[in-house]
């Protein structure tokens, strides 16, 4: 065999060496003989003189002996692992030396064990494995530290992929994995990109004003004024001025002009918020302004040309409203060209674990906390709670639990509102049905439960494989389920 074809390489390109440690010459000797001619060897007396051979040479492999005066070799490898961890380590023992061997193996010290006296053939073969077994480790090391180098990347790119999303559409502060908000996302991106006049609906603390504002930041609207103007917050009289302005003496207190936010909010937008709270004369305010683009400021006969985009918001059911004659027909469907409908909370459970990570990572910065998570039977309980008062609710709720919290670690049940807490009582209580609980109520109270999460999901989703997705199960599994719990097609609405 030539020494070419069969000599290891270290990554430098070197030929790696066998480092043998023996006291006896006679043994190190024809060590060197039997492996010479593969690799080079380099040979010590004793542990203190290998460890300056390590120092100084490019070693793979030591083969040590175990019974040598001073050092032996169980606490000379002990020091190896120590400053050289990846060298392969093999035993030579003369006699059953058992203990200590058993010893150095379980603790993971030596690679293996080499009787003496060997076989020259059998050695050359133990060689070349533990060689081999260098070689592996490292490309091993490599290929990890290639592994964890591209992951870093990967979590980098995958950071600015979703900072470029994020930007694309200046959502980035809107909290909503769940399909309801992913629809809202994919509505808002549409209107986004044009001027239409777009409403947008959703009980208190749903996150209207949150999205009206994401509305103007997507668009191109975004380097211009968003101006916003509650209309509950003013009697219509002074909603009018500020809206529309006024001129000196326009009526008394008027000491100065005054420009009215459409003017302000001219090449941008406005956003009018609690529309529904309008009453009838401005009203017909607003719809001129819709109509011509133009507004009138109080005491003045001229018109004005205002380039703006309107936003507006209300809890109200404005239809509800236009049908009993408290607000304009023809105004409602100027403001609704796009309705943006925010579903309550509590038909979007799923982002709730997100939004409440959320608010309590910012509460922690805000008040110097350190509080790392919820229980997982708090965050069931939160989940569980119909947050009437939806998004703003969550978020006050985890601000209060934060400003009271002692030295706990984690947000637990206790800490939470008695109301709260009260909802997951309620909930056990449906789930269990009250009363004793024999085998079979407590079978037929899970399947009620499950039947329900199934037809709600797949009435969500719109989809058996959606459905069977978002429930983590496999579709196979969720018809199954739906057969025997006798949940048809129709009443999912898929049939
Ligand atoms: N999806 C969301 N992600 C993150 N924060 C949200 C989300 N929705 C709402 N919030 C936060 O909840 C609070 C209430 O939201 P917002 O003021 O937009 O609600 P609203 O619908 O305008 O309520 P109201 O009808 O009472 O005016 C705000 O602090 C807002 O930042
Ligand atoms: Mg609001």
């Amino acid at each position: 065999m030539s020494k070419e074809q069969s000599s290891p390489k270290a990554e430098s390109g070197a030929r790696l060496g066998v480092l043998v440690v023996d006291d006896e010459e006679a043994i190190t000797e024809s060590l060197a003989l039997t492996l010479g001619s593969e690799y080079p060897v380099y040979t010590a007396q004793s542990g203190v003189e290998g460890l300056e051979i390590l120092d100084r040479e490019e070693v793979a492999l030591i083969i040590c002996d175990q019974v040598m005066p001073g050092m032996t070799g169980v606490e000379f490898f002990e020091k190896v692992v120590e400053r050289y961890p990846r060298i392969v380590r093999i035993m030579l023992t003369g006699y059953a030396d058992m203990q200590s061997l058993v010893r150095a193996v379980n603790s993971g010290q030596i690679y293996r064990y080499i009787a003496k006296p060997w076989e020259p053939d059998d050695l050359r073969i133990d060689v070349r494995r533990a060689m081999e077994t260098y070689r592996l480790m490292g490309e091993n090391v490599r290929l990890a530290a290639d592994l964890a180098e591209a992951n870093e990347r990967l979590r980098a790119e995958n950071l600015f992929l979703r900072d470029e999303v994020k930007n694309q559409y200046a959502f980035s502060e809107i909290i909503g994995n769940s399909p309801a908000m992913q629809r809202v996302f994919q509505l808002m991106s549409k209107v986004a990109e044009t001027d239409a006049t777009v409403l947008i609906t959703g009980e208190t603390g749903t996150g209207k004003d949150l999205v009206a504002r994401a509305i103007h930041y997507a668009g191109a609207r975004k380097r211009a004024r968003f101006v916003a103007q509650n209309c509950a917050a003013l009697p219509d009289t002074l909603l009018e001025s500020e809206l529309f302005g006024h001129l000196r003496g326009a009526f008394t207190g008027a000491n100065s002009d005054k420009k009215g936010l459409f003017q302000t909010a001219d090449g941008g937008s406005i956003f009018l918020d609690e529309i529904g709270e309008t009453e009838a004369s401005m009203q017909t305010r607003l719809l001129r302004v819709l109509q011509d683009g133009e507004v009138r400021s109080l005491g003045s006969s001229e018109n004005r040309n205002v380039d703006v985009r309107v936003l507006a918001a209300t809890n109200r059911n404005l239809a509800d409203d236009v049908k009993e004659g408290r607000f304009r027909e023809d105004l409602y469907y100027r403001l609704r060209v796009v309705e943006v409908a925010l579903p309550p909370l509590r038909e979007r459970r799923e982002d709730i674990p997100e939004l409440a990570h959320h608010f309590l990572e910012g509460a922690n910065l805000r008040m110097r906390r350190e509080l790392e998570g919820f229980t997982q039977s708090a965050m069931a309980v939160l989940v569980a709670y119909t947050w009437p008062g939806n998004v703003r609710e969550l978020a006050n709720e985890i601000e209060r639990v934060v400003a009271l919290a002692g030295d706990e670690s984690r947000v637990t049940v206790e800490m939470l509102s008695d109301w709260v807490q009260g909802a997951a009582e309620t909930a056990e209580l449906e789930l269990a049905d009250a009363g004793p609980i024999s085998d079979w109520d407590l079978n037929r109270s899970v399947d009620r439960l499950k039947r329900r999460l199934i037809v709600e999901s797949v009435r969500e989703v719109g989809s058996k494989t959606g459905a069977a997705d978002r429930l983590g199960i496999p579709r196979q599994s969720l018809q199954k389920m739906m057969k025997r719990l006798q949940i048809s097609d129709e009443e999912v609405g898929t049939g």
